[in-house]
Order: structure tokens, then sequence, then C-alpha cells
């Protein structure tokens, strides 16, 4: 062999070698995410989990987080918080059979529509992973357990609130994050089955924010450009109620028109205080959190655990938030 071809030969298996471990390592950490590269990590913890939410930075999911973080602390799990930047269903899914693809030893996500989400989780508890659902629940799934809001009560009770409010005379507009997501499509039909005998309550119009709060409040605009006679809105998640607000603050008209919004996120609270949203209905994010991690680890040790698990849910109005905060300021005494 010539010094010539000895040294393309060398230099080609070099590039060989370089580039192999190069496609291994990076794959490792594709498939595995963020897990610690250090073994003696790994093997602080009992039990890894994986929390995929439908948007990372959303505050309401931020509470969710939270609560499963508490509880991963304290029974040794690792938990990872993985999902689309912003809300994304493609990028969903493909999270979740990440996170199986990584053998993970439990999911916990939403399950955000039974066309989508439903062959993908029988999928993956086929192959050995369970699965519990959070805050939006498929339950014609294989999933094991759901830990959240009732959705259709919730929606329910936000209707009975709104005739309450208005005594029974409203002209409303709702705002949701979907028409497609299964939480949204209860909210939205607990409430329009709550007014329905209701001959002076009117739904005017019906919109979708895609769950983001510059949208919510491009809604609202058009409709009460629209709608001249629409006064009461219902925003069915965490940053509609927000996003409505914001326009019918700007334009003023906080005076005529009733909103009850979701969730108890600060900004809602703000304008629960300044009198813009008059109620929201009340989840409890931090529990579900919670919940969900506890419930994995009773599955991974064989125990039983409820097929469905409703957190608590209510309506909260200003006088209420007013008591709640006039009692902390007398505990704090
Ligand atoms: C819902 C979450 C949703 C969030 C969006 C909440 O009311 O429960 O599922 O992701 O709103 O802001």
């Amino acid at each position: 062999m010539s010094k010539f071809s000895i040294t393309t030969y060398t230099l080609g298996a070099l590039f060989f070698l370089v580039s192999l471990f190069l496609s291994v390592f990076y794959g490792y950490k594709v498939v595995t995410h963020e897990l610690p590269k250090e073994k003696k990590v790994q093997q602080k913890y009992k039990y890894h989990f994986v929390l995929v939410p439908e948007e990372l930075d959303n505050e309401y999911w931020r509470l969710v987080e939270k609560g499963a973080m508490a509880a991963a602390k304290k029974y040794g799990v690792m938990l990872e918080y993985t999902g689309p930047k912003q809300a994304n269903i493609d990028e969903h899914l493909r999270t979740i059979e990440m996170a199986a693809a990584s053998k993970v030893d439990g999911i916990m996500t939403q399950g955000l529509s039974d066309d989508q989400f439903t062959p993908l989780i029988n999928k993956v508890v086929s192959m050995g992973t369970p699965v519990i659902t959070v805050d939006t629940d498929v339950s014609n799934s294989e999933r094991l357990s759901y830990i959240g809001t009732d959705n259709y009560l919730a929606g329910y009770l936000a209707g009975k609130a709104l005739i309450e409010d208005t005594d029974g005379k409203a002209n409303v507009a709702i705002i949701t994050g979907s028409f497609y997501k299964n939480h949204q499509k209860l909210r939205v039909q607990g409430f329009k089955d709550a007014v329905k005998m209701e001959k002076n309550i009117h739904i005017i119009d019906i919109e979708e924010s895609e769950i983001s709060r510059v949208r919510a409040a491009e809604k609202a605009y058009q409709i009460i450009t629209k709608y001249p006679q629409v006064n009461a809105f219902f925003g069915t998640s965490a940053l509609d109620g927000i996003g409505i607000a914001q326009v019918v603050e700007t334009y003023k008209k906080q005076n005529q028109m009733y909103i009850i919004g979701f969730d108890t996120l600060p900004e809602t609270l703000d304008y629960m205080k300044k009198g813009v949203i008059q109620a929201t209905v009340v989840q409890e994010p931090y529990q579900m959190g919670y919940g969900a991690v506890k419930m994995m680890i009773d599955i991974i040790n064989g125990k039983k655990v409820p097929s469905i698990v409703h957190t608590d849910t209510r309506i909260m109005r200003v006088k209420d938030l007013i008591a709640n905060e006039l009692g902390r300021k007398e505990d704090n005494q």
C-alpha cells in the first residue's frame, strides 16, 4: 500500500469514529432529554417520571409542576417537566413518545383529544410505561388514572354562577382555549347545559384563543365590536379571562360587562380586585401535580388506584377573594 493510501485510510477511519461518537452522544441526549449525565445522580432517585403539559411556560402549568416537584422531592423521584414551549399537539405527542422510548418509569400528561391521545397512550401503556392523565382526561384510553378537575362540572358551576350574578339576563360570549380539546369542550358543554333553561340568557358567540392571552384579547375585541349587545363573557382557560379583561378595561366597559374566568393566577385576582372580572372557577393545579406523582408511585408498587380522582373545583367571586384576604391578614396579626 502506498504512503498516500495509508494516510487516506487512517483519516477515513478517524472521521468515522468521530462521527460515530457524536451521533451516539447526541442521540443519547435527544432521547433522554436533560437527564443528569452522571450515573451517581441517577442512583440517588428511586424513580424517573416525566410530566408533559400542553404549554411549558404557562403559569397554570408551573403550579402543577410545583406540586409534582414537591412530591418528587419527598418520595425520591427524578421528575422531568418537559413539553412544547407554546401549545402544539404534535410536539406534545412527540414528547410523550420520546419519554416512553427512553424507558422512564411513568408519564403524566394531559389527554387533550381522544383521536390523537388514545392510540398513543394505549401503545405506551401496552409497552409497559404507566400513564396518568392530569387536568384533562381521555377516559376511553388505557391510562391508569385521571387526576384533575371535573371539567363538565366546572363549566356547569360557571353557568349557574353567571345566572345568579346577572339575575338570569345576559348576552354571553364564550372564549375557549380550543374547540377540540377535551377539557375545553366539557367546560363549554357544562356551561351550555347550565344556562339552557334560562330564556333570558343567550349565547351570542363562541371563539377560540388557542390558550393565548393575546388571541383571547383579539377575540374579545372582535366580539365587542361585532356584537354590541354582548354584556357578559365566559373565559374557559386560565389566560382567557385575563385577555378579555384587558380589552374590557381598555375600552372602559367594566361597568356594563360581567366576566367569569378560569383559575386564580395573580393577574386574574388583580382584575377581580379592580372589579373587572367578577368571578372565576377555582382549580387545584398544585394538588393535581402532587397527587399524580404519589399515585404513580402507588401504581409502580402494585397498589390499586382509583380510575378518577377529581380535585376540588368551585366558584370564587370578588367578595370571597376579599374575605380570604382579610382572613389571611387577621391570621398574620
Ligand atoms: C387549563 C389548562 C390549560 C390552561 C391554559 C387551564 O384552565 O386547566 O389545561 O393549559 O388553562 O392557560
